[in-house]
């Protein structure tokens, strides 16, 4: 299936990036490691494992909201609607609507450009409005394999944080070397 590749490979990099940049999300991600598989690094995750991944899943949904893989969504008007009072949507119009924005507007997320895993805790996501949180779409057509992303990224995610700790380091480019290029 073409769908889904691309997508799962983005979130799963962005989640990779923010955890290397966020090295006190990225400990509690060991941590739950360890309580999960004690020193033995070299055991093959199973399902039951995975339920119990509880913060690396609210890493990935945080890097899911900052970076969501499909960033903006378009449809075409085919029959006329009313979007509120002042609005009728004619047949025809080209529509497009942003996850990317919706996931970074402060009155939902309070300090947007900040990656906070505990946002996605139960208890701190109750009351926000099911539309607020929307990297798989929503609706009719929101993406049939997003139960599949969770696992699948949380079984890379297990194996790359077991076995390794990321680190962000950018080289800077000295001037000299910047007008050669
Ligand atoms: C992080 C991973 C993923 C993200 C962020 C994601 C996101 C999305 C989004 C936003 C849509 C709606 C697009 C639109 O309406 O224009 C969608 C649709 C879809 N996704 Fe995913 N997806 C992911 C992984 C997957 C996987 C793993 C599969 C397959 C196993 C998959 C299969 C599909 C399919 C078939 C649709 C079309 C559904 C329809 O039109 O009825 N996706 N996805």
């Amino acid at each position: 299936m073409f769908e889904g590749h691309d997508t799962t490979a983005a979130g799963f990099t962005w989640s990779l990036y923010l955890l290397a940049k966020n090295p006190e999300h990225q400990a509690l991600v060991h941590i739950e490691l360890d309580e999960i598989f004690g020193n033995d690094t070299h055991r093959s995750i199973t399902t039951n494992d995975l339920p119990k991944m509880k913060y690396l899943d609210l890493c990935i949904k945080e890097a899911l909201r900052l970076y969501p893989s499909v960033p903006l969504i378009a449809r075409k008007v085919k029959q006329e609607f009313r979007l509120d009072n002042e609005t009728l949507v004619p047949p025809g119009v080209d529509i497009a609507m942003s996850p990317w924005l919706t996931h970074r507007d402060p009155n939902i997320y309070p300090e947007p450009e900040n990656f906070l895993p505990s946002r996605h805790t139960p208890e701190n996501s109750s009351g926000r409005h099911p539309y607020a949180y929307i990297p798989f779409s929503a609706g009719l057509r929101n993406c049939i394999g997003q139960r599949n992303v969770f696992s699948g990224s949380g079984d890379s995610g297990f194996n790359l944080s077991q076995r390794y700790c990321l680190a962000w380091k950018v080289k800077e480019l000295s001037k000299a070397k910047t007008d050669e290029i």
